[in-house]
């Protein structure tokens, strides 16, 4: 009998909003390879692979280094769940959604949890931290977004681990946007626990969400006076798991096929390449945007080269130009985010990550950006944009 559902052929879309991002076909092929138990001893050694891998793109030697199973919130609970105890202090530093989310899942640990509000377009400040950390006896932890998907801003991160630590609290930095794609440097920053997520910058199908906990918070981790809240997230057992082989959860076997090879491609190019390609592409997206004459969101010192928020021309609704460019040309860009009302239904936020960021894809897009405006009554010069893209590719030697 045959079903009644067809084969399903998706678009072929070119994802260029806050992510997932396209993925090499490498990273698709690997994912197709045929299954084996969790615990052959051949999974074994793709399983050791992977955590060296991931400590090379944290750069950190840190051992506590895994992908948890899920998406990056994932991560971020296990990065709450893990330190946290019912009454302890966190601060987070917010500049935007990502922060605020990261607030709520601390806060549902029991954590008394308070957060110091940066303006939308601004990074986070050591010295806003400074002054909460002044006002609290003991700080258990700081958290703070280093690439905030939801504006498009980089906040510097080796200043804030200074202030923090002096404090003596842990620092928790969310680099969900930036791993894979902009610098990070887990160990000479010295980052405490820093997530990520598969889907953008690091150039795998979204599922995994590495994570990486150094000295300080395994101690912290060890010297809980209460069980963690989460058995799923609970980062001793899930290091028992990947270290010693004790059963806990079935891993996601061909998630981590697929980073194991988006990691091997990331060092193939070089971490400092392909920030630099990350940069540059970025670089000529802005020139192209401000030859436009749109404007973007963050502060120009500050803007995160994996994804660039734009406000929409006044009065156009940001959402006739995102369905134009999904109707006419597949690109997919995303909107502001419905949490931020400031943003919502004013920005598009277009993501160059991974795979994804290239000149091709930068020239592409603002001609069918051209295109998408033109559609919506809003003229610009013609090829303005692209222009102005080309003349910054060729100044960078890209
Ligand atoms: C900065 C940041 N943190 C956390 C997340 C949550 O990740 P996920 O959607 O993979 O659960 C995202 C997702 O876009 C993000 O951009």
């Amino acid at each position: 009998m045959s079903s009644q559902y067809g084969e399903f052929l998706p678009p072929q879309r070119l994802l260029m909003g806050a992510g997932p991002s396209n993925v090499h076909p490498r990273v698709l092929q690997a994912m197709t390879a045929s299954l084996l138990g969790h615990l052959d001893p051949v999974f074994l050694q793709v399983m050791d692979d992977v955590r060296s891998m991931l400590r090379e793109v944290f750069k950190t030697d840190n051992p506590a280094t895994l992908p948890v199973s899920g998406t990056g919130t994932a991560a971020m609970e296990a990065a709450c769940v893990n330190i946290l105890e019912p009454g302890d202090v966190f601060i987070v530093a917010t500049n935007g959604y990502f922060g605020e989310r990261l607030a709520e899942i601390a806060s549902r640990t029991g954590a008394h949890v308070v957060t110091v509000e940066h303006a939308v377009g601004e990074p986070v400040t050591a010295a806003a931290i400074k002054d909460e950390l002044a006002k609290h006896a003991s700080v258990k932890g700081v958290g703070v977004v280093h690439a905030e998907t939801s504006t498009g801003v980089i906040t510097p991160i080796a200043e804030i681990a200074k202030v923090v630590h002096d404090a003596g609290a842990l620092l928790v930095v969310d680099a969900v946007t930036s791993l894979g794609g902009v610098q990070l440097e887990v160990d000479a920053w010295d980052i405490d626990v820093c997530y990520s997520g598969t889907q953008k910058c690091v150039g795998a199908p979204p599922g995994l969400a590495p994570i990486t906990f150094g000295d300080r918070a395994i101690e912290v981790m060890t010297n809980r006076k209460t069980k963690v809240q989460s058995f799923y997230l609970d980062m001793t057992a899930l290091r028992d798991y990947w270290q010693q082989r004790v059963y806990h959860h079935t891993a996601p076997i061909s998630m981590i096929y697929s980073l194991r090879e988006a990691l091997r491609i990331v060092l193939e190019e070089g971490l400092e390449n392909r920030w630099r390609r990350h940069a540059n592409n970025a670089a000529a997206l802005i020139a192209g945007i401000d030859a436009m004459g749109l404007r973007i969101v963050a502060n120009p010192d500050f803007r995160l080269p994996s994804l660039t928020a734009v406000y929409s021309p006044e009065g156009m609704p940001e959402g006739n130009v995102r369905k134009y460019l999904l109707d006419n040309f597949n690109i997919e860009v995303s909107g502001g985010l419905a949490t931020m009302p400031a943003l919502a239904g004013k920005i598009w936020r277009i993501g160059l990550m991974g795979h994804n960021s290239t000149a091709s894809n930068v020239l592409y897009f603002l001609s069918a950006l051209e295109t998408a405006l033109a559609a919506n009554e809003y003229e610009v010069a013609a090829g303005a944009g692209v222009s102005a893209a080309q003349r910054k590719l060729r100044e960078l030697g890209s």
